[in-house]
């Protein structure tokens, strides 16, 4: 079967739902972040320093080439959409679900967290003006949206195994 690639904003559960995801499907899972740290050696919060968000993005979009298209979960950082390349990529090759969330349930999730470079200082704020500003191009790219707002895991992964 083709790839299931998860796609969402930080914080929507990918990498939960993805794990669980691979063991209801017998699936291997494989994140684009992970791919980029390990092709560069570096974190993601180094990347951005070293070589800003430009350079990340140039970096996950070949890592997401290189990335198996059949048989794999695969999870996505939550601007892998930015680039209409990658969404036809994904679009072409495999099945793409789109995990919702409200921003309340996104900064409830990220409270706390100090590895995602986009959204250091005024959190709330960033968070509602790029998640708007994202949403159509999350749509544009999604075979199947999953809300996954006030749902338990094993309530996320049956909804989604009944949609694939
Ligand atoms: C980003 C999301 C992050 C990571 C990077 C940029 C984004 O991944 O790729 O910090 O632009 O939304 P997660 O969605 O896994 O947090």
């Amino acid at each position: 079967m083709k790839s299931i690639y998860l796609i969402g904003f930080m914080g929507s559960g990918k990498t939960t739902i993805g794990k669980a995801l691979s063991l209801s499907l017998n699936l291997p899972v494989m994140d684009s972040d992970e791919e980029v740290s390990r092709l560069t050696g570096k974190t993601i919060v180094e990347i951005f320093e070293g070589e800003g968000e430009v350079g990340f993005r140039t970096l996950e979009t070949k890592c997401l080439r290189n990335l198996p298209v059949e048989n794999f979960i695969i999870t996505t950082g939550g601007g892998i959409v930015l680039k209409e390349e990658n969404r036809q990529w994904m679009r072409e090759n495999g099945k793409v679900v789109l995990l919702d969330a409200s921003p309340e349930e996104i900064l409830k999730r990220l409270e706390g967290d100090k590895t995602r470079p986009l959204l250091i200082g005024e959190k709330e704020t960033k968070v509602v003006k790029i998640l708007s500003e994202r949403m159509p191009l999350y749509l544009d790219a999604a075979d199947v949206i999953i809300d996954t707002t006030d749902k338990s895991v094993e309530t996320i992964v049956e909804e989604l195994m009944n949609r694939l």
